[in-house]
Order: structure tokens, then C-alpha cells, then sequence
């Protein structure tokens, strides 16, 4: 067995490390000289000349610093037992997952099945390793139409939830929490994210969607490259400052550094059983708040077309974050100017992601 962790330092295992939110983290693990292990089938990752995935390869260039690379899938049990037995694990965070909301639609069984058998084939991988220290990226989706705002973590969730994908992160925050409550060795932390964007300061690394963006951010980045042709803003009669979407949005790099202040709860005294964050700025962003921003970051006047409002959508979706900030010491500390000169630094110096 291979203990690869320095003095002090933990060995900390990406599922899904070599995406957005995984390999933004990796980086802040690797600075803090912590050991990265990633464990990644590339389903939604770009794969670089050695089958490393390109963006793992920056984050080696960025640090310095090597990552453990296996390329398989959550759903190969044991492929998930061998890197168990490979490396000493001290913690495991948990990305991998597929995430589009509108595909998870047309596709239920295939987003049931990645996400919730994934996720129970590491929490038995890691069981038989004896392994119980993880931290989950869950989502505001959670918590449904919002009931009052901004949303803290006692808000009502599982209710109104109006995609597969929604529910897969609620099953398995539910799953994780029976598991906490059933061993109390285990220690939980469930990280809501409302909505990550931006990029690394050095550009090298970003958001890199496959297809048709799903999100505001990659959608508006993508239409300043002229990669995409148009912008469209879904319903102008929201009860919100200027009648679109207003949603909070949190640049990666500060949610990064909120699953490193996660992985130290883990090993605090008052840690037991689940714990539960919101990460956000506690702002909230119009849609057409968003375009401003990143029109003066990009230096370009951006088209967009109002059209109709998508089913589901809701007018405003913002967190609170005082939890985070009490007991992890987290606050988000990229203003929006940041996050629109990030994602336009990345996008403009990579205009297809990582695919050359
Ligand atoms: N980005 C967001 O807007 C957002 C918001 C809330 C929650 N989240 C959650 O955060 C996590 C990370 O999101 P992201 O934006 O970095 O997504 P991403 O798609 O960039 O990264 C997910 C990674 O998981 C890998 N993966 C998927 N299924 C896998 C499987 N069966 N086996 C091995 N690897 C697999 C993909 O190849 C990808 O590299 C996801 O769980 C997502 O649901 C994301």
C-alpha cells in the first residue's frame, strides 16, 4: 500500500476532479500541499495527448505539483476498490456527476443511474476501506421553489424539485445522511453551491461545457467569442430589479476554497454526523446584470433576444451564507468584475475549451 501524503498533509481523492468546480479545487488541495488522487471517466472532460484530461495537466503546470490520474467510472465497483487499495485516503470529494438539467429530462434513467448508483458504489467502496470522511457537491436545486429568501440551510427540501438531476442530489444527500445517522463514525459534509462560474486567474483553466451551454455564463462567454450566434434571455417579467432571472452567483475559486475550509471541519472536534452548507455570495445577479458586467470585461456590447420564460424557471433564487462563514470561516471574496474578467481571460485565450 502507498502512502503518498507529506507530514501534515492529507491524501484527498476527486471523484470527478478533472471538471470544473474538481479541478479548481485541485489546485487550491495542491497549494495547500495536499496529495490529489482523481478518479474521472472523462464523460464530460477533454482528454489530452498521454489520456491524462487536459485540465488536469494544467493544474499540474499551474502547481507544479502531479495528480494521480485514474481514468473509470463510478460504476465500476472495482475499479473504486483498486484505487482504495492503492492509495491511503484520508477524504473523499465527491463531483462526479452528470449535471444538465434540460438532458437529465430526456434522459432519467441514464442520470439516475450515474449519480445515485455512482455515488452508492463509492459509499461502499469506501465503507469496505474504512474510509468515512467526505464532502458532497449538492446544489440549491435542493431546495426547490424557494419558500423565502434568501434560502438558508433549514429550508424545506425535496419539495417542487422539477428535474431528474434535482432529484439525484437530493437522493443522495438523503442516502448520506441515513449513512451518517446509521455509523456514527462517519463525517458528512453536503456543500449547496447556487451558481459557480468565472475561471483561474492564470486562464489555463475554466468552465468547458460539451454542447449547447446549459448555463448564463458559458452562454454568454461563448456568444463574445462568436463561437455562438445568440444570447437569449428568458423572461423579462420577473418580479425582479429589471424583470430577468435573478439568481447568486459565486466565482469557482471561492468555492474551491470552500471545500478546502470543508475538509478542515472534517477533522474538528464539533464535526459529527452531516453537516450543511450554502455556498453563494448572498447577492443577487439579474440575467441582464450579467450581460453588462461582462460586456465592460470583455470590452464588446453583447446582442441578446428576450424571449419567453422557460417551465420552471423562478425569479429569484439567493442564499445565505452566515452558516459557511460562522462555522467554516468561508466567505466568497470575487466581486462580479472578477468573475466576468476571469471567465473572459479563459474563454478568450481558449475559444473551444479544451479541445484544440
Ligand atoms: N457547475 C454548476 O453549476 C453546479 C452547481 C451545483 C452543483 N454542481 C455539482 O458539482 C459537481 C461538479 O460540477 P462541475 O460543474 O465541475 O461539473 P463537470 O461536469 O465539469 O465535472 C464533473 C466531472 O465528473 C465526471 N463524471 C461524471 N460521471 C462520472 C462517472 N460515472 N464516473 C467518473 N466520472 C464521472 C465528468 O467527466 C466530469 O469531469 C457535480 O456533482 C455537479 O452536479 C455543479
Amino acid at each position: 500500500m502507498v502512502h503518498d501524503g507529506q507530514s501534515g498533509a492529507r491524501v484527498v481523492l476527486l471523484t470527478g476532479g478533472a471538471g470544473f468546480v474538481g479541478s479548481h479545487t485541485a489546485i487550491e488541495l495542491l497549494e495547500r500541499g495536499d496529495s490529489v488522487v482523481v478518479v474521472d471517466n472523462c464523460v464530460n472532460a477533454v482528454k489530452g495527448g498521454d489520456d491524462k484530461p487536459v485540465a488536469l495537466q494544467r493544474v499540474e503546470e499551474l502547481t507544479g505539483k502531479t495528480v494521480k490520474y485514474h481514468e473509470a467510472s463510478m460504476l465500476d465497483c472495482e475499479a473504486l476498490d483498486n484505487v482504495f487499495k492503492q492509495y491511503k485516503v484520508d477524504v473523499v470529494i465527491h463531483f462526479a456527476a452528470l449535471k444538465s438539467v434540460g438532458e437529465s429530462v430526456d434522459q432519467p434513467l441514464r442520470y439516475y443511474g450515474n449519480n445515485i448508483t455512482g455515488t452508492l458504489n463509492l459509499l461502499q467502496a469506501m465503507s469496505t476501506a474504512g474510509v468515512k470522511r467526505l464532502v458532497f457537491s449538492s446544489s440549491a436545486t435542493v431546495y426547490g421553489t424557494p419558500q423565502y429568501l434568501p434560502i438558508d440551510e433549514s429550508h424545506p427540501t425535496g419539495q417542487g424539485i422539477t428535474n431528474p438531476y434535482g432529484q439525484t442530489k437530493f437522493m443522495c444527500e438523503q442516502i448520506m445522511m441515513d449513512l451518517a445517522r446509521a455509523d456514527p463514525e462517519w463525517r458528512v459534509v453536503l456543500l449547496r453551491y447556487f451558481n459557480p462560474v468565472g475561471a483561474h486567474p492564470s486562464g489555463r483553466i475554466g468552465e468547458d461545457p460539451r454542447g449547447i451551454p446549459n448555463n448564463l455564463m458559458p452562454t454568454i462567454a461563448q456568444v463574445a467569442v462568436e463561437r455562438r450566434p445568440n444570447l437569449y434571455v428568458y423572461g423579462n417579467d420577473f418580479e425582479t430589479v429589471d424583470g430577468t432571472g435573478v439568481r447568486d452567483y459565486v466565482h469557482v475559486v471561492d468555492l474551491a476554497r470552500g471545500h478546502v475550509a470543508a475538509l478542515s471541519k472534517l477533522w474538528s472536534k464539533e464535526s459529527t454526523g452531516t453537516l450543511i452548507y450554502n455556498l453563494g455570495t448572498g447577492q443577487g445577479i439579474s440575467v441582464l446584470q450579467m450581460i453588462e458586467a461582462f460586456s465592460r470585461a470583455c470590452g464588446k456590447k453583447l446582442a441578446y433576444k428576450i424571449t419567453s420564460r422557460r417551465k420552471g424557471d423562478v425569479g429569484t433564487v439567493v442564499a445565505t451564507c452566515e452558516l459557511a462563514k460562522k462555522e467554516l470561516g468561508w466567505v466568497a471574496e470575487r466581486s462580479l468584475e472578477d468573475m466576468c474578467v476571469d471567465t473572459w481571460r479563459w474563454q478568450s485565450n481558449n475559444p473551444n475549451g479544451f479541445s484544440i
